[in-house]
């Protein structure tokens, strides 16, 4: 599939993804995206079902343009054999420092993940992508059959090749340098660090689907060198979290903006998964105790009111500033105007 068939097919003018981000990716930044020409992506892991159909709605408000919803299609721990007391004592420490009172062990929950396709197959988005595993093949085909076109995520060539089998439409290949989460389900997150452009390559010669670069790509350049490597698209999410509709915390978009490339690390430390961001205070506590972090989830809900109290201090200490390795190439304007000037860049070099 070519760049041109891929964007016909989704219904977009070019190959700019705004890429899914739970959390951080409200409505109008996604519609903002979409308007400008590229597919803007609601990350909808941490939403429940209602909220989906709503932002959906939303969504829909703002532009009649193709848009993509996702979700995490696994990654969630059921039980966890790790004594969480060191685990609370040290965040205790940091809990005092903020005046919050002391942590507590979160229940661990059920993988949300039906209800959330439920809300998907009733919103019917141009896409639908997902991470952190495969949703089971009867979910992707009733997505489907709904008129999504399904992107699953790999980051290494054994998921694609497990991606593929499941039966999703393309496969967004997520290279080391990516901001945030690594979505690695098999294998050892270690061994699946592969740089974008290695992986790209590597993934199209196992598979026929179309593949999509993620991982450090910040200009439309850097799109077109990817699609000369076998990609239909670039899908960019650091470059768009400084943009003034991204929910970023302002302390967040401004560590993007003075970040040099050689501060962000992967870190278990706020989820409890792998994730790149810019190193923080809270990183160089946890990370030296890797045997006390808990599994996600339960880490992920053990960090957040602390999280949320160091975003309304604007305290960058203890937020997760999530960033890939392009960050200190990050430009700040509004998610509209950053979509043409990547669509602009991307004309330019192709
Ligand atoms: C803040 C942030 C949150 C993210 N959340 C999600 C998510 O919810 N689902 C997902 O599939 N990918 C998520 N990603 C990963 C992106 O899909 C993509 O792989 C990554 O942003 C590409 O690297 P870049 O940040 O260097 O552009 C997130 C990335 C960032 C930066």
């Amino acid at each position: 599939m070519t760049p041109e068939q891929f964007c016909a097919r989704i219904g977009i003018a070019h190959p700019i993804i705004q890429a899914p981000m739970g959390g951080f990716t409200p409505p109008e930044l996604v519609a903002a995206v979409s308007n400008a020409g590229g597919l803007g992506s609601l990350g909808a892991p941490y939403f429940t079902p209602q909220q989906i159909t709503d932002a959906a709605a939303r969504i829909r408000e703002l532009t009649r343009a193709s848009f993509g919803i996702n979700v995490f299609a696994g990654g969630y721990a059921t039980e966890n054999t790790i004594d969480p007391a060191p685990m609370l004592a040290l965040l205790a420490e940091i809990h005092a420092e903020l005046d919050l009172p002391p942590p507590s062990l979160p229940p661990l929950g059920k993988s949300p993940l039906k209800g959330k396709i439920d809300a998907v197959v009733a919103a019917k988005p141009a896409v639908f992508s997902f991470a952190f595993g495969i949703p089971e093949r009867a979910d992707i085909a009733r997505v489907q059959a709904s008129g999504s076109f399904v992107i699953g995520t790999a980051t290494n060539v054994a998921e694609a090749k497990a991606l593929n089998e499941a039966g999703v439409n393309a496969i967004a290949a997520q290279g080391g340098e990516a901001g945030a989460h690594r979505g690695t389900f098999i294998g050892r997150f270690e061994d699946s660090m592969m740089p974008v452009r290695e992986l790209v390559s590597a993934i199209v010669q196992v598979t026929d689907l179309p593949v999509i670069a993620a991982g450090g790509l910040m200009t439309g350049a850097d799109v077109a060198d990817l699609i000369k490597r076998g990609a239909v698209a670039g899908q960019l999410g650091t470059a768009y979290l400084p943009c003034p509709e991204s929910s970023a915390a302002p302390t967040h978009k401004d560590a993007l903006m003075a970040a040099r490339s050689d501060e962000t690390r992967v870190t278990r430390a706020y989820s409890g998964r792998h994730a790149r961001g810019i190193v923080t205070e809270i990183m160089r506590r946890l990370d030296p105790r890797p045997e006390i972090i808990l599994p996600f989830p339960l880490q992920n809900d053990l960090t957040r009111p602390l999280r949320n109290a160091a975003t309304k201090a604007g305290d960058a200490r203890w937020l997760s500033l999530w960033a890939g390795q392009g960050v200190s190439r990050s430009r700040q304007m509004p998610a509209g105007k950053l979509t043409t000037v990547l669509i602009a860049e991307l004309l330019a070099a192709r």
